[in-house]
């Protein structure tokens, strides 16, 4: 590839030997890997690793509990600008799915940086820098190395109250599931790779993309939800059933109800547009989930692996008014009840 300093001639995705999924190794792969490793056995540790949750959380004293996660990924995007927000609030987003504050972050930078003007990896870099001073986090530094595919993203600490943690464990039967953003940028993002996606898509996926879940912080603080996580590289069966073994219970699922970034996402779906890492989530989610006759485009859309995705919420019956007055104030793009929480029966997540 010949890089001149004219932005418009440099495809940032073309660096990316994965398309759409973010590159992440596969749910099952990665408990493969993690299988027999220390698990820490610190008291202040409310979070850890075990749970499959969004981030760790360790409490400071009685009213305060640090909220650690990082996320960082390869060219999902062609515009540096648009890639650097859209990895900073993927990033963010993990500290708002556990109910936290983002308050400090730090730069996570892999460049070619042969290959790749500075100017472009500043607009990386000012992209991310954009999406944390929104977010009211303080950008405190970073660390860079050579790579050969360009990759950003932040670590992110937050803080939450102990007693507030929005986790995976805490979902009851008769809970209704709520999603904030429609599901899709897996799809898209493999189809802006291909050159195959509708402009419109695009448009609609990178707006989606760039909203952070701050409704996850508020939500904790007045104890509205019992149980969420954010959906991302695992789809939302694949998120969805980290909640239903984290609290022991099942889910049962409106297929139909599951809203899409647009019409197109289908459609490239029949074309066969699917990121490698969605295959691999309908794959894993075959082993737990009741399809009754879903059609296998949905199939698709529901293990699509998202990035930056909305958050999965748990609400109780009598707290769902409250919980959709929230939204509408943070203006989601979505508020749509997708299902509930049943007791735990032989499949995991039924979807009809
Ligand atoms: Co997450
Ligand atoms: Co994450």
């Amino acid at each position: 590839m010949i890089v001149t300093s004219e932005q418009a001639s440099v495809r940032l995705t073309s660096f990316s030997s994965c398309a759409g999924c973010a590159a992440k190794i596969g749910q099952q792969a990665l408990a493969e890997v993690l299988k027999g490793l220390p698990i820490s056995d610190d008291p202040n540790l409310l979070v850890g690793s075990g749970t499959g949750d969004d981030a760790g959380v360790y409490r400071l004293d009685e009213d305060r509990a640090l909220v650690q996660t990082l996320d960082f990924f390869t060219p999902i995007v062609d515009d540096p600008y648009d890639f650097g927000r859209i990895a900073a609030t993927n990033a963010l987003s993990d500290v708002y799915a556990m109910g936290g504050r983002p308050m400090t972050a730090m730069n996570i930078v892999g460049m070619p940086a042969t290959k790749l003007p500075p100017d472009v990896i500043r607009q990386v870099l000012r992209g991310g820098a954009d999406v944390a001073r929104s977010a009211g986090c303080c950008l405190v530094g970073g660390h860079s190395i050579r790579s050969p595919e360009p990759i950003y993203g932040l670590s992110v600490t937050g803080i939450v109250h102990p007693d507030h943690v929005i986790a995976n464990t805490g979902a009851q039967p008769g809970d209704v599931l709520l999603l904030t953003k429609p599901l899709g940028t897996g799809i898209t993002t493999t189809a802006i790779k291909r050159e195959l996606a509708p402009p419109t898509l695009v448009e609609a996926a990178i707006g989606s993309m760039c909203m952070l879940n701050t409704p996850g912080t508020e939500l904790a603080d007045q104890q509205l939800v019992a149980a969420g996580t954010d959906v991302t590289g695992f789809g939302l069966l694949g998120h969805l059933a980290n909640i239903c073994r984290g609290s022991n219970v099942s889910a049962r699922l409106d297929a139909s109800a599951v809203p899409t970034l647009g019409e197109a996402v289908l459609t490239l779906i029949e074309q066969d547009c699917v990121p490698g890492g969605t295959k691999t989530n309908l794959q894993t989610a075959n082993g737990h989930t009741d399809w009754g006759n879903t059609p296998d485009a949905l199939r698709v859309l529901l293990t699509d692996a998202q990035t930056s995705g909305p958050l999965l919420l748990c609400v109780r019956p009598d707290r769902l008014d409250e919980v959709n007055a929230l939204l509408a104030r943070h203006d989601t793009l979505s508020r749509v009840v997708i299902g509930e929480i049943a007791t735990q029966g032989d499949a995991l997540i039924h979807v009809r």
